[in-house]
């Protein structure tokens, strides 16, 4: 049957807060959670942070005492929702391992949406930072192996494969090269706001997350190499927000946030094996159906406008975690070589000497580059880097070899 959160009864706002002990969950087993639990939940955390900081940043637009009281009664409840979220993480799963996780969200849901991405422009941009978190995948893996003794497979439950992707070190380019044309709000697919709204979260929850804990890895390698890719997070949050249009009204923005949680939600409660997490979803999306009338009364109220008008009547197919090993290598085998030129994808040898790129290159890469020296201390100290290939030999043949770092 058609779900449409507007129809729905869910929770008014002022009955959604909790006490402490409902908010401190018990954390999950990092030896037997699914990998796509710990993904589904990485992802609740980044949409419930990009949903207080949105919410933050409208109050300090606004100079509307009663509007700022709506929204921070909201807001409270996205703060202990992210919390009851990110506390299902346990503190013996180690910021290297969780990075793991982060990365194979990177991978795994970046697949799942280009591939249900109308919007060429869209599916382009998803296409093209997929291989790059792909690489970082392999990058955090070969580190994680080195400094803990641990095997990233163990952690992504061998349904993402781990190998070089796009190299960390060819990604760094001029800020200029990362602002793409955006979609029209009154054009665009639902489908297509969605998934901006979702990548973008999703971006720049690893970002932040690369910010806080990337001076907490205890090599000085490990330090650089959270430094270097954290630098890509922030490309790809710029790659990705520049998509949605900016002449989008502070209410509609509120509106497609909160519709935005309740898809999410209401994906993942489908797919859930633990009964208990799925329980949080389904709570969760009753929230979120109060939250988004709450926010549709707002835009009501102020803009005279019925967001029915452009929310559809059914929500648009559920969002599914799941192993794309398949379509990550056909990008791979297309797209490797993909460099940015303006706000257009091309392959490398069509960007001219002279371009900026090779002048950003030089600038910062200087005379070491962290995510290339991991892969080299690797080989040096074990004969071959460490990589997960489950379909073969990789795509891309100069790749294949194991005992040398390739750019
Ligand atoms: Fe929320
Ligand atoms: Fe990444
Ligand atoms: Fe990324
Ligand atoms: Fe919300």
């Amino acid at each position: 049957m058609a779900f449409n959160p507007l129809k729905e009864k869910g929770i008014p706002v002022e009955k959604q807060l909790k006490d402490w002990s409902t908010l401190n969950v018990k954390p999950y087993d990092k030896n037997d959670v699914n990998p796509y639990t710990r993904c589904r939940i990485i992802i609740m955390n980044g949409a419930e942070v990009e949903g207080a900081f949105f919410s933050h940043q409208f109050a300090r637009h606004c100079d509307d005492i009663e509007l700022k009281r709506t929204l921070a009664m909201a807001r409270r409840v996205e703060q202990q929702q992210q919390k009851r979220i990110n506390w299902l993480i346990p503190a013996n799963e180690s910021p290297l391992e969780v990075t793991i996780g982060y990365e194979q969200v990177a991978v795994d849901l970046t697949a799942a949406l280009a591939q249900n991405e109308p919007d060429p422009v869209v599916k382009a941009a998803l296409d093209f930072a997929l291989l790059e978190d792909f690489d970082h995948l392999y990058r955090y893996a070969d580190l994680l192996e080195m400094t803990q003794g641990i095997k990233a497979e163990n952690i992504v439950g061998k349904m993402t494969e781990i190998t070089v992707g796009r190299p960390t070190v060819s990604e760094h380019r001029h800020p200029f090269d990362e602002i793409r044309p955006n979609y029209s709000a009154e054009k665009a697919d639902i489908l297509t706001k969605l998934h901006v709204m979702i990548i973008v979260a999703a971006e720049q929850q690893t970002m932040n997350f690369y910010m806080n804990v990337g001076n907490r890895a205890e090599t000085d390698i490990g330090r650089g190499l959270y430094q270097e890719i954290g630098m890509v997070e922030e490309q790809h949050v710029t790659h990705y927000e520049s998509l949605a249009d900016p002449t989008m009204s502070w209410f509609m923005r509120d509106v497609m946030h909160q519709y935005t949680e309740c898809y999410l939600y209401h994906s993942f409660m489908q797919q859930e094996a633990d009964d208990r997490i799925r329980k949080i979803w389904e709570e969760h999306l009753d929230m979120e159906i109060g939250q988004l009338k709450a926010s549709c009364e707002m835009m009501k109220k102020h803009e005279k406008r019925d967001a029915a008008e452009f929310l559809p009547a059914a929500m648009p197919k559920p969002l599914i975690m799941e192993s794309n090993i398949d379509y990550v290598r056909k990008i791979m085998a297309e797209q490797t070589d993909f460099n940015a030129k303006g706000t257009e994808y091309v392959p490398g040898e069509q960007i001219p000497s002279d371009y900026r790129y090779f002048d950003h290159q030089k600038m910062v890469n200087g005379s070491w580059v962290p995510s290339q020296d991991i892969i080299r201390q690797y080989i040096e100290k074990n004969g071959k880097d460490y990589r997960l290939e489950i379909k073969g030999p990789h795509p891309v043949k100069r790749f294949q070899k194991r005992d040398k770092v390739v750019k």
